[in-house]
This record gives structure tokens, C-alpha cells and sequence, in this order.
């Protein structure tokens, strides 16, 4: 099993011929992670000093730039926030640039997310089994639900010491899908409703949501799947860039400091094979839509006894 494809590019905007476009967009709607080891995001010398965790105002794991230009999580002076921020711009820029060149087809549907510098080391960091992303896991997030969106990721470690960042990559999804599906329980009646009307979520989780919630959450749990299940290390050098849908690959992040990573959301009929993502890999297997689900529309009626159980058995799970 190598889960790892690897490509020579050593340019943000590579032209490349058929047999590689396909090549390409095969290993990643296939689950696997495309590796360009010769392709580094360059940081002038004044741009180097970002490098440090002092840029980080300490309460968010990365600095952030939103779409909409913001940038979120570094403390500094005007001018170094504004250097600090055409860096990020920069790599967001360039990975728009690598996507469109690997992914034609995906551009008219591609939506730019957050582009994040990661300053702080990963080994030894301490959170609670759901938010360790030093275990194996796809991508799934309890406040922010895609409904089905793909969560296309690409990274760069810019490590100025030669530290690789060091990855577990997982068997495929459909492997990991066979195992843990049968154990992830679905919503209560008017759950996703009520979660997004009281803010919890930013938009209403669907059933596939939840599938994926679960799915995260039992595989993270589950330590012997974490130890034995199969997989591979993979040290991911400085000046490698790598492309992953993380909604699908199931990636570790082991050890390793100084990160960047741009994220696009797609929705899944703008992939060459549709059939690939996972909803509808989620959708095969049940025999069923997982878009929005009847409780919504039940619960739209405002039927007192939905929202009265829903009240109820939402605020229990939230607890727990
Ligand atoms: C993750 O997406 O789970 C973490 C990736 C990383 O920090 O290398
Ligand atoms: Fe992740």
C-alpha cells in the first residue's frame, strides 16, 4: 500500500501534459496524497522572521487570513501585520495558481476558504482525544457541517531547520467506512435545526454531517484501530508541497512546526468523478440521501413535540 503520489513539479503554474493531468487528478480523487517535494513556497529575508511563534497572539493555533482579507491569530505592529499578511496572501495565491494548473475543471466551482500559517510544533501538544489530530482521521468539524462540501487542502512545510512534518496516512475511505459505519448514530428529530438555531452550528448539519462527525469521532477513539490499522509515515521534507482532500484521506500530523496550508471548498459534482466523494460514497452504502433531512422540514412547522425532544436531547449530547 503507498498511499503517497509523488510529482516533479517545480513551479506554482506547471504545464502539464494529458497523461500527467490525469495521472494527477486520478491519485486525488482517488484518496491518495499528491507529494511535490521540489516545489517550496519561497519567503524572502525579511519575510523569514515570521518563522517564530512570537507572531501568534497565543490563543489560536494558527494565524489565519480569511477570504474576505482578515487576518486573525498574530499580534505585531501595523507594518509587520501588513508583511506578515502579503505572506500569506502570497501562498494563497500561489496554491490557487498550482490548482488550477493540476485541476482545470475545478475553477469555476472552487471557493477560496482561510489560509493558515501553522507556527507552533506539533509533537507533545495536549487536547482531548477529538481535537488530536495526532490521531488518524478524516476532516469533520461539530460547528462548521460542509453538507457535503469537499475540503480540498493544500500544504507546504516551510521549516527553516530541515525538520520534516511528519504524517501517518490511513487506508482508504471506503476501508475505514466498511468498519465504523454501522456504529455511527444518526441525529435525534429537530437536532440539526435546533443546533443551528441556537448558533452551535453555522448552518444546518445534514445527515452526512453527523455520518462524518461520527466517523471522526469513533475512528480518533478507537486505539487499536490508531495503532494497527494499516497506514504509512511519511516525512514530508521542507519545500515539499502536498494536496490532499482531507474530508477523505485519513492523515495524521505527528510531529513538525512551521506550516502553510490553503483550504478550498468544492462541491462534489464539480469533481471529475463524482462518485468519489464521500458523500456519495456514504449515500451508496445507505441507499439513501444524506442532504438535509425530514426533521428539518418537520421542525420548520414548529411541531411542539419535535422541538421539545429536540431541545432536550441535543443539549444532552452537546453535554456530553
Ligand atoms: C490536520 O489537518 O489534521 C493537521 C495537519 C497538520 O497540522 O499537519
Ligand atoms: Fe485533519
Amino acid at each position: 500500500m503507498n498511499l503517497i503520489r509523488e510529482f516533479d513539479f517545480t513551479d506554482w503554474n506547471p504545464k502539464i501534459d494529458q497523461a500527467t493531468s490525469q495521472q494527477a487528478i486520478a491519485a486525488l480523487e482517488g484518496g491518495f496524497v499528491i507529494c511535490l517535494p521540489h516545489l517550496p513556497f519561497e519567503l524572502s529575508e525579511n519575510e523569514k522572521r515570521f518563522l517564530s511563534e512570537t507572531w501568534s497572539d497565543q490563543k489560536s493555533k494558527n494565524i489565519s487570513l480569511r477570504p474576505q482579507g482578515g487576518l486573525k491569530g498574530a499580534t505585531g505592529s501595523d507594518s509587520d501585520l501588513i508583511a506578515l499578511r502579503a505572506m500569506i496572501q502570497r501562498y494563497a495565491d500561489q496554491a490557487t495558481q498550482l490548482v488550477g494548473a493540476l485541476f482545470p475543471d475545478y475553477v469555476p466551482n472552487l471557493v477560496t476558504a482561510n489560509t493558515s500559517l501553522r507556527p507552533f510544533e506539533v509533537e507533545g501538544r495536549v487536547s482531548s482525544y477529538r481535537k488530536d489530530d495526532k490521531r488518524l482521521h478524516t476532516d469533520a468539524f461539530p460547528s462548521n457541517p460542509t453538507q457535503g462540501t469537499r475540503l480540498l487542502r493544500v500544504f507546504n512545510n516551510v521549516n527553516p531547520n530541515g525538520k520534516p512534518r511528519v504524517w501517518r496516512v490511513g487506508e482508504p475511505f471506503q476501508q475505514m467506512v466498511a468498519k465504523y459505519l454501522p456504529k455511527a448514530k444518526n441525529m435525534f428529530p429537530c437536532q440539526a435545526w435546533l443546533m443551528h438555531k441556537l448558533g452551535i452550528t453555522k448552518r444546518e448539519r445534514t445527515p452526512y454531517d453527523q455520518l462524518m462527525l461520527k466517523l471522526h469521532d469513533l475512528v480518533k477513539a478507537d486505539m487499536d484501530y490508531q495503532r494497527n490499522a494499516p497506514q504509512q509515515s511519511v516525512d514530508l521534507m521542507p519545500g515539499t508541497t502536498w494536496i490532499v482532500y482531507s474530508d477523505q484521506v485519513l492523515h495524521a500530523a505527528m510531529s513538525g512546526q512551521y506550516m502553510m496550508e490553503q483550504t478550498f471548498h468544492l462541491p462534489p459534482d464539480a469533481l471529475y468523478q463524482p462518485e468519489t466523494s464521500p458523500i456519495k460514497v456514504l449515500e451508496a452504502i445507505k441507499g439513501q440521501s444524506l442532504g438535509l433531512a425530514l426533521n428539518v422540514v418537520l421542525c420548520s412547522d414548529h411541531k411542539p413535540t419535535y422541538i421539545a425532544t429536540g431541545i432536550v436531547k441535543s443539549l444532552s449530547q452537546f453535554l456530553d
